[in-house]
């Protein structure tokens, strides 16, 4: 529903599992069972739990839902005591009326029955899948006072037929669930830029309204000199839409309201190429689970933007895919607000089962992804297949048309792991693992869809399971890791029949016992499970360019024997400047360009290939020395890395992603601790603990007292749900007799 007329009804709820007695006092995002880090027994969460809270509700004129934005995995609903509805999928939101059973004026309770397990009746269920879905109620919960009539949901359809002067012709559908007089009814849109520009467009229509839920699909309206959404400049309109009843905007007849964010822009995506506004676009993105340690899919707003935000400004991806279900509305909003574009897609992983009411669900989570998400000009495509499941034409056809008639703008995808499949979609979506290191890298299209014809063709995944690397594995595998990812991207780069490549994966993710290594963790990320970067992150984050943030990575710990035969070379610097100058005891040895002398030909495809040094490049490196990366663009010196010959511990880094949360509901930031030297370079292999306490209205999230892995951790504070003080503070100890303090402000 998209409303104004709710309220957020996440704080004060009361939960148990089922068979306790007592319920304890709960604000959501929550998760059912907060898990260990790793060696957890995912049956733990797959149990029934029961949730209850009380609303009220005085005024007698108006209808009354509940939205629930994301309950894992299936529930029974009730209000005073009586049935309310049902819901199975997880991933989705499901709204139910319950103007019925409400006393208007009284305590009303409402309370769910929440069934976490797999059941075998709702995708991805019924055979193996490698995440998990965790339990719970997850997102956030509305509730909506209504008038009679009411805006349910807004498809802003639109075309641009002029790039360049910015027209646009909108054609808005309106779902109006009208239990009151059948009669006219005026749409009232404004439209603005969300700069805050006074500036205005304004248009009426008057619609014959029935007395039903339905759609009606409003005259088009031309648009001038709208400044189109990039990846670039993303730029976003707010389009406020009242309803009146009557032929007439006059206040005291307004029934309801919404507020949508657009942008506007121009998709072509055929055989040569993926273009927005008429610029071409090369996909360079990695996939994403929505799952973070301890409380898994339970993470507030401000986590799931963060997310977004490491994917653009800390990797450079310009795509993200959105594996393997739809996201949270608030990942999707800050991808709409910065330029991600997002693959979004069904949930579901290998598996299609024979049995109707699961694949009936299939078609009902296509439907409530695009009933959810159309208005996002992030997203460019919908997935309308279980990923990598085989051809199943009689339920992807199904899916192929459902999804194009609820909206002709975008192409379908669907993602599959074999040659020759059928192609039901507009893009032929793989997931290409040919590259095991050897001299492949990618398939041709014609080699995997088998078609003479030029469809678009794009890669889904790559490296993954083929080469797992933990970020605290050795030297030589992390260097492999980040080279496998450059090699795939440097391919997909230079080729003219690949859309781009999205690798798996941005995060470490957890996972059932028969996947990842055994700890039920898959270690295939760029990045850790806290978002800690692995060495591969650096071949994605070096290119940016340098105007987004000079990136020096060298791919080495600069230690003699880490690596096979005590070798440090060759190193691979990843980097967006031109040269690179090495500094040996303070003395300047060599200066590295980007040429054919540092090129690894297999990354050449790369904007800014990694600069990679062999041994052969000096004489230096042999006696065990103190060195200085230093980074230069236009001969001028923009960045330095130093490493000491001898590290010892120094310090621990201690930062923090935000330091103002909100009080009132639970808000979230991350904190990542690092045992640094005196280089203030991580100490990889060092070992010790942290033990943290806070003061205020926040909590760790997860266990106070952790063993760093790989020399750092991260973790997560939440905020109470309320504002008794307006500074929190978080003290850390650590076995190391090093002690740090930050303080957080909460606001309202
Ligand atoms: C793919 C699958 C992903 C993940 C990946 C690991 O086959 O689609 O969900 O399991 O393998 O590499």
């Amino acid at each position: 529903m998209i409303s104004n007329n709710k309220r957020l009804i996440n704080n004060n709820w009361w939960f148990k599992q089922k068979e306790d007695k007592e319920y304890n006092e709960v604000n959501l995002p929550h998760t059912n069972v907060e898990l260990p880090y790793n060696y957890f027994d995912e049956k733990s969460y797959q149990i029934i739990t029961n949730y209850k809270r009380d609303i009220y509700v005085e005024n007698k004129e108006k209808r009354v839902f509940i939205q629930f934005d994301g309950v894992m995995t299936s529930f029974n609903f009730y209000v005073n005591d009586k049935f309310a509805g049902e819901y199975k999928g997880g991933y989705t939101p499901k709204f139910i009326e319950i103007t019925k059973l409400i006393n208007y004026g009284e305590k009303n309770s409402i309370y769910l029955e929440v069934d976490s397990s797999e059941r075998e009746d709702i995708p991805p269920f019924g055979h193996v899948i490698d995440y998990l879905t965790y339990g719970g109620v997850y997102r956030d919960v509305y509730l909506y006072e209504v008038s009679q009539c009411f805006i349910e949901n807004a498809f802003y359809d639109y075309k641009v037929s002029d790039i360049k002067n910015g027209h646009v012709e909108l054609t808005p559908k309106v779902l109006i669930n009208n239990k009151g007089e059948a009669g006219e009814y005026l749409l009232n849109f404004t439209l603005k830029h969300k700069d805050n520009s006074e500036e205005k467009i304004n248009f009426t229509q008057v619609v014959e309204v029935e007395k039903a839920s339905k759609w009606y699909y409003l005259e088009e309206i031309p648009l001038e000199n709208i400044k189109l959404w990039d990846i670039e400049n993303p730029n976003l309109y707010e389009v406020k839409l009242e309803l009146f009843l009557g032929k007439e905007a006059k206040e005291n007849c307004k029934l309801d309201e919404s507020t949508e964010t657009l942008g506007f822009r121009h998709l072509k995506i055929e055989g040569k190429g993926l273009y927005i506004n008429g610029n071409k676009v090369k996909i360079r993105g990695l996939n994403r689970h929505q799952a973070f340690p301890y409380s898994g899919y339970a993470m507030p707003a401000r986590a799931q933007r963060k997310d977004a935000e490491i994917l653009k400004f800390e990797l450079g991806l310009n795509t993200v895919r959105s594996s393997h279900y739809p996201a949270s509305p608030y990942f999707l909003n800050r991808c709409d607000e910065i330029g991600l574009l997002v693959l979004e897609e069904i949930p579901g992983w290998q598996h299609v089962s024979s049995d109707e009411a699961w694949r009936n669900q299939v078609l009902d989570d296509v439907e409530s992804m695009i009933l959810r998400d159309f208005n996002h000009p992030s997203i460019i495509t919908w997935g309308v297949r279980i990923n990598e499941s085989g051809d199943d034409d009689e339920l992807y056809t199904k899916t192929n048309d459902l999804a194009r008639r609820l909206d002709a703008s975008r192409p379908t995808s669907g993602i599959r792991c074999y040659e020759n499949s059928h192609l039901l979609e507009d893009i032929y979506t793989m997931n290409d693992f040919i590259h095991d290191g050897g001299e492949q890298v990618l398939r041709t299209r014609k080699q995997v869809t088998g078609l003479d014809k030029e469809v678009p063709y794009l890669v889904t995944e790559f490296c993954g399971h083929i080469f797992p690397t933990k970020r605290f594995d050795n030297e030589e595998r992390l260097v492999e890791h980040a080279l496998r990812h450059g090699r795939v991207q440097s391919e997909s780069a230079k080729s003219q029949e690949h859309l781009g490549a999205i690798g798996w994966c941005a995060f470490d993710y957890n996972t059932h016992f028969d996947f990842g290594s055994g700890d039920r963790i898959c270690y295939h990320g760029v990045m850790d499970m806290f978002r800690i970067p692995k060495f591969a992150s650096y071949i994605y984050s070096s290119q940016k360019e340098p105007s987004q943030g000079v990136v020096l990575g060298p791919l080495t710990y600069w230690t003699r024997g880490e690596r096979n035969k005590g070798e440090v070379f060759p190193i691979y610097i990843c980097t967006n400047c031109d040269s690179v100058e090495v500094v040996l005891e303070g003395k300047t040895v060599w200066i590295f360009r980007r040429d054919e002398n540092t090129l690894d030909n297999k990354l050449s495809g790369l904007k800014y290939p990694p600069i990679k040094i062999e041994a052969s490049s000096g004489e230096w490196g042999y006696s065990w020395n103190e060195v200085e990366f230093k980074g230069f663009l236009d001969n001028k010196q923009v960045a330095v890395k130093k490493y000491s010959k001898n590290p010892v511990l120094k310090d621990l880094s201690v930062t923090i992603d935000d330091k103002c949360l909100k009080g009132e509901e639970v808000d979230t930031t991350r904190v990542v601790v690092k045992a640094v030297d005196q280089c203030e370079n991580l100490l990889p292999f060092i070992s010790g603990f942290i033990s943290v306490e806070t003061e205020g209205d926040i909590n760790v999230v997860g266990p106070k007292q952790v063993a760093l892995i790989g020399g750092c951790i991260g973790f997560w504070i939440k905020t109470k749900g309320k504002l008794s003080n307006k500074t929190a503070k978080i003290n850390i100890k650590s076995s190391f007799g090093i002690e740090k303090t930050l303080e957080v402000e909460l606001v309202k």
